[in-house]
């Protein structure tokens, strides 16, 4: 199958009352990982490149290698998506690579640290959807800021303090006419999230569900997703690592959001953390080997192992064989008609 848009994956899901896990990749071994569990769970899934990402692996390089996971896994639709796009140029170099799909972070200024004004997101975000909706490309925007820094891309801060206000939401998907949208309800980017189990009372789901409540169309989508979970945690510090005591999200907390209307899903942080996991191991119980094979294939299979845990529990896996590919033209037709304004492609449950 060709890359498909990520506006029919998540259409798609919608109507099948579902998540769609999005896995960041930096290089083969996790391309290789994500469609070894998509096939292993029979899921459509959702490949993404952070700006940083793009750098380390130099674009042709990561496009070339995604595009052959859809040749060899071609009953597998996968959508290639630009993460946290920090201006309208990122978007435009990952569209005219070949993306089908990009997210306009505007809910940071262009340095990727500083919370940007309303309007300002709003003028950029539009700016990108023009563009892209031209080309049959999907757009995610964000409004309200997550926690925590990656990679130098973050505000800081605990999550809770830009969480989103609903009326906003509503005006900025009016406006700018995402086709998704990730919402800040408390959760960070990273693995230091929370210093203890969080609740319902401390990710703000109450927000998600008013936002969905009133954008019913609007796919929702959750960043900082990782789940952090301590035996991960516990075979790194054995190995001779040093983290810290820490918590991310609980999978039931994910599941409810997708039951109010979450169909994105990021997570990155628990497959670096599988990987580092078994590659320590190796390392320290082997200290003797030196053929990067002996600690990358283990470390490939960590992540293939995270990864389809979470494509089962999102409930993704199952539906790669439901639909055939819209070719991102048709796709451009629909925005160009209006039809994919105010339409789902498919009309969700
Ligand atoms: O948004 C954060 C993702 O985990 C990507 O992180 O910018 O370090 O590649 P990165
Ligand atoms: P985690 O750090 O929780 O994995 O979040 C990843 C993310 O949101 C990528 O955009
Ligand atoms: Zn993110």
């Amino acid at each position: 199958m060709p890359l498909v848009s990520m506006r029919q994956l998540l259409d798609e899901a919608a109507k099948g009352g579902y998540g769609v896990g999005a896995f960041n990749v930096n290089d083969m071994e996790q391309i290789q990982a994500i469609m070894g569990a998509a096939k292993e769970t029979k899921s459509p899934v959702i490949i993404q490149a952070s700006r940083g990402a793009r750098q380390f692996a130099q674009d042709k390089y990561l496009f070339h290698l995604i595009l052959a996971a859809a040749e060899l896994n071609p009953e597998i639709p996968i959508a290639m998506h630009q993460d946290h796009g920090n201006s309208f140029e990122t978007c435009k170099s990952a569209i005219d690579l070949g993306y089908t799909s990009v997210m306009m972070d505007g809910s940071l200024k262009e340095d990727g640290k500083t919370p940007a004004s309303f309007e300002e997101n709003v003028a950029v975000t539009k700016r990108v959807v023009d563009f892209a909706h031209e080309r049959g490309v999907t757009v995610e925007g964000e409004i309200g800021v997550l926690g925590g820094v990656e990679d130098g891309h973050g505000a800081g801060g605990t999550g809770l303090e830009h969480v989103t206000d609903p009326d906003q939401a509503v005006e900025f998907a009016e406006l700018t006419g995402v086709d998704a949208l990730a919402i800040a309800i408390g959760t960070s980017h990273g693995a230091y999230k929370f210093s203890k189990k969080p609740d319902g009372s401390v990710l703000k789901m109450d927000v998600l569900i008013a936002i969905h409540k009133r954008l019913p169309n609007t796919h929702l989508v959750m960043h900082g997703s990782s789940s952090v979970p301590k035996d991960l945690q516990d075979v790194i510090n054995q190995y001779g690592g040093k983290l810290k005591e820490t918590w991310g999200v609980p999978v039931e907390e994910i599941q409810l959001g997708i039951r109010n209307g979450v169909r994105k899903i990021n997570v990155d942080t628990d497959n670096r953390l599988a990987m580092t996991g078994a590659i320590r191991k190796v390392l320290w119980e082997t200290p003797e080997k030196f053929d990067p094979r002996d600690y990358m294939k283990p470390a490939r299979e960590a992540m293939q192992k995270v990864v389809a845990q979470r494509m089962t529990q999102f409930g993704q896996a199952g539906h790669a064989g439901d639909y055939q590919a819209v070719s991102i033209v048709e796709i451009a037709k629909g925005y160009k008609s209006g039809a994919l304004s105010t339409q789902p492609l498919v009309a969700a449950k």
